[in-house]
């Protein structure tokens, strides 16, 4: 069982690799293996280790690319990080079908962000709704100096709100800031802004006249920007009639197919347990990007699964439409990333996802982002209404299970040809590697 490490942070990455093999038992080579994936350029590893605390190794992911994905008639090649198997694969796929048939079509809809200062009150709303202009005008002012040099860049606070919570939380109101944050996903300026607000808060309601009594107390709860953010909505869509879906898959007839694809969509609208696979299935693409190119993914998960909730009940993303011989199917969600700023400028390689992308700006980065997410949501309803999802699985899975069961390079070759058209299981694997070394 682990015992308490005190002082853990202050201690040396020697030490507290020390300890922890120590504290845990780890045995023989752990330092060894820590060291292998550290980087020999120490520059780079230096510039790792700040990006976080506490830091004893680097973990590394695979970083590939879907290639060939057009949008918008501009044609890219998408970095994407992710550890699953088989989700550039698919991404890819669907990429290379819809290049054929128009591409992806994306439009950022809005790109207005949000944040909160919560805060306590006992007085009367009328009141406050009557101060509030030149409460507004002073909390825009208290944030001049932060707002600057995004003012010059054409964003800034967008508009300040008065949000009346009395009725779920007595004395509780908000003031609803909405951000332009241009290209970046503006996380810190957000919260700088919103901190400044919250301490001018209690100044402004002691030292004002129309206040008095218990009216000049508030108690700011906290402020933070908010990550459900329904006013920065991308769009994305792939479409063609429905005759030029034949070919997909050729054992169904393209009306077929549509068919059983939107009934597949539908049960997604209409089931939670569903929605929720369908919805994972989304993000299996747009975390990839969203971590290459140096976005935060726990945000943007966060944001869309509320967003897919917003009707009250929690339903799919994407959407299929039929009609007049047509098949379209799109995705609407609040994507909010950033070109710049945060580790967007700083990790080398999430420097070179932008760099392969063009140096795009935050919205073409939101059409990108989407058009991944769609294409992995149509290449996993594509496996499921035809095939099943474990067949484009296998290949891969029997990869993963090769490498833990340490075959050479010759195995693994003649494994691929073996389990081409038959179940793979680990027990399956396991028997057949025991097998060869018998034969062999
Ligand atoms: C697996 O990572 C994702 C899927 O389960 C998505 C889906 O079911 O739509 C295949």
């Amino acid at each position: 069982m682990a015992a308490i490490i005190p002082g853990f942070s202050k201690l040396s990455r020697k030490n507290k690799i020390d300890i922890l093999i120590q504290n845990l038992h780890l045995g023989e080579g752990i330092m060894e293996l820590l060291d292998h994936f550290r980087l020999n350029e120490s520059d780079f590893q230096s510039i790792l280790d700040e990006l976080s605390e506490n830091t004893i190794t680097n973990f590394p992911t695979p970083y590939g690319i879907v290639p060939n994905i057009k949008i918008n008639n501009k044609l890219y090649h998408v970095p994407v990080v992710t550890e699953e198997s088989s989700v550039v694969a698919a991404a890819s796929k669907a990429a290379k079908i819809w290049s054929e048939r128009g591409g992806f079509h994306a439009t950022v809809k809005s790109s207005v962000k949000n944040g909160h200062v919560h805060f306590i009150w006992q007085g009367k709303i009328e009141k406050m709704k009557q101060i509030f202009p030149l409460l507004e005008k002073q909390l825009l002012e208290s944030t001049d100096s932060l707002t600057a040099n995004m003012r010059k860049r054409g964003g800034g606070i967008k508009q300040i709100l008065l949000i009346d919570k009395t009725k779920e939380i007595p004395g509780y109101f908000q003031i609803q800031v909405d951000f332009d944050t241009i290209d970046a996903m503006g996380a810190n300026f957000i919260n700088s802004c919103l901190e400044s607000m919250a301490s001018h808060l209690p100044k402004f309601f002691r030292e004002n006249p129309i206040f008095i009594g218990v009216e000049k107390e508030v108690e700011v709860v906290m402020a933070i920007l908010s990550n459900y953010n329904p006013d920065c909505i991308v769009e994305v869509f792939v479409e063609c009639p429905i005759e030029e879906l034949r070919g997909i898959y050729p054992d169904l007839s393209p009306a077929l197919y549509a068919r059983r694809f939107k009934l597949a969509v539908d049960i997604a609208k209409s089931d939670i347990h569903r929605a929720v696979t369908h919805n994972k299935g989304i993000f299996n693409g747009i975390d990839a990007v969203a971590i290459a190119t140096g976005n935060d993914y726990r945000a943007i998960e966060a944001g869309a699964h509320a967003y897919a909730s917003r009707s009250g009940h929690y339903q799919s993303l994407s959407s299929v439409n039929t009609e007049n011989d047509k098949f379209l199917f799109s995705l609407e969600l609040p994507l909010s990333v950033g070109t710049v700023g945060g580790i967007t400028s700083i990790h080398p390689l999430t420097k070179l996802s932008h760099l392969i992308l063009s140096d795009p700006n935050a919205k073409e980065l939101m059409e990108i982002v989407a058009s991944i997410g769609l294409a992995s949501n149509f290449s996993a309803l594509n496996a499921l209404i035809t095939t099943g999802i474990q067949k484009g699985h296998m290949k891969m899975h029997l990869s993963n299970i090769l490498n833990q069961l340490n075959a050479d390079s010759k195995q693994k070759e003649e494994a691929r040809v073996y389990f081409k058209n038959k179940k793979v299981t680990f027990g399956e694997v396991e028997r057949y590697l025991r097998k060869e070394d018998v034969v062999g």
